[in-house]
């Protein structure tokens, strides 16, 4: 195998199974990634407390969920480290070092927070752990030296800001001790939901990747289609319909003829539904043999837990060492 080029840290809270949305916003990219580059994928449940520490108990659950998730679409723990952010400790003390040089205002002004607060409402997220979440994440991927982080959108201030405090970091102690990491944009595939919204757990519109193959027709049954389209003779129009926008993820072999047909008016909805059923089953048939043969070893997760747990601990004891030094803690 060729020489990998460089370290990449990714993490998720784990929040739930996970749903296609997710595969193709972001599992998939890492999964390539894992050809090319060192890999560390964080299971991140103490960021998950941070917004769940008031009914943290389903956590536990959501973390095995999450972890035969990533293995059944094909993250593999011989190319990647895959382990839980609260099995090593010294993420929490780089974050507690970190926080001593990190100007309040950072955080404060940090675009995520405030939108955050505003949207949970209800939910009392004026706290110090909360404030600091995008400092625990940055403790996170510096740990690792990592030189780039694949996120969507909406994450990279966060690594806009680990790069800011990996710079401040290096010139108070005048050693580089932590690269800047790169921000790798996830390729945006759009994945709506059953309904044409984004696919999301909170509108209720979700298809989950370890969904069993019989439950897939139904749910392809359910998709939005054109409204305007009421009679099959009708044309319709392929773009507003949440049916193709799949049959471009999923159906490599006759998507222009079935756009021509909508368009003409020569092919039914329902007909148009039974193919993209076919090829999604097609697709996510071994991602559910995978994950079905996962379940068979009540212990695979908490083995592949483990094997992560060591290898990570090892660089991050490492990194402590140095920063330690660097702060005259040594
Ligand atoms: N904040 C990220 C999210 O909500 C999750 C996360 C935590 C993360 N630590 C990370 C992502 C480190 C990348 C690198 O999606
Ligand atoms: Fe959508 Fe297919 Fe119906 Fe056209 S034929 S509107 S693409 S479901």
């Amino acid at each position: 195998m060729a020489e990998k080029k460089g370290v990449i840290l990714s993490g998720m809270r784990p929040t739930g199974k996970l749903h296609l949305g997710n595969l193709f916003g972001a599992l998939d990219n890492w999964v390539a990634l894992q050809e090319e580059y060192h890999c560390y994928f964080c299971i991140v449940d103490w960021h998950a407390l941070t917004t769940a520490y008031e009914d943290p108990y389903s956590i536990k659950e959501d973390i095995r969920d999450m972890a035969l998730d990533w293995l059944s679409c094909g993250i593999d723990p011989e190319k990647s480290v895959v382990f839980r952010q609260s099995d090593v400790k010294e993420h929490a003390e780089l974050h507690l070092l970190l926080s001593m040089i990190t100007p309040l205002s950072w955080l404060e002004r940090c675009p995520t927070y405030k939108e955050q607060i505003q949207q949970m409402e209800g939910r009392n997220l004026a706290t110090y752990g909360f404030l600091g979440y995008p400092l625990l994440q940055a403790a996170d991927i510096l740990i690792y030296k990592a030189d780039a982080v694949p996120v969507g959108e909406d994450q990279a201030p966060h690594i806009e800001m680990t790069r800011e405090i990996a710079r401040r970091f290096n010139h108070l102690y005048d050693r580089k001790v932590f690269p800047e990491p790169a921000t790798i944009l996830n390729e945006y595939k759009v994945v709506p939901g059953l309904d044409n919204r984004k696919m999301s757990k909170s509108y209720d519109n979700v298809i989950e990747i370890s969904i069993s193959l019989p439950e897939i027709a139904p749910k392809v049954r359910m998709m939005v289609t054109d409204p305007a389209r009421i009679r099959k003779s009708d044309p319709g129009n392929p773009e507003v319909c949440s049916v193709f926008a799949f049959h471009r993820i999923f159906n490599r072999e006759t998507l222009e003829e079935l756009q021509e047909n909508c368009r003409k008016g020569a092919v039914g909805c329902v007909q148009c539904k039974d193919f993209l059923a076919g090829y999604m089953k097609q697709y996510l048939e071994p991602v559910y043999d995978r994950r079905r043969r996962l379940e068979k070893t009540p212990a695979v997760v908490e083995e592949l837990l483990e094997q992560g747990r060591r290898k990570a601990l090892q660089v991050a004891r490492e990194t402590m060492e140095e920063v330690r030094s660097a702060m005259g803690l040594a």
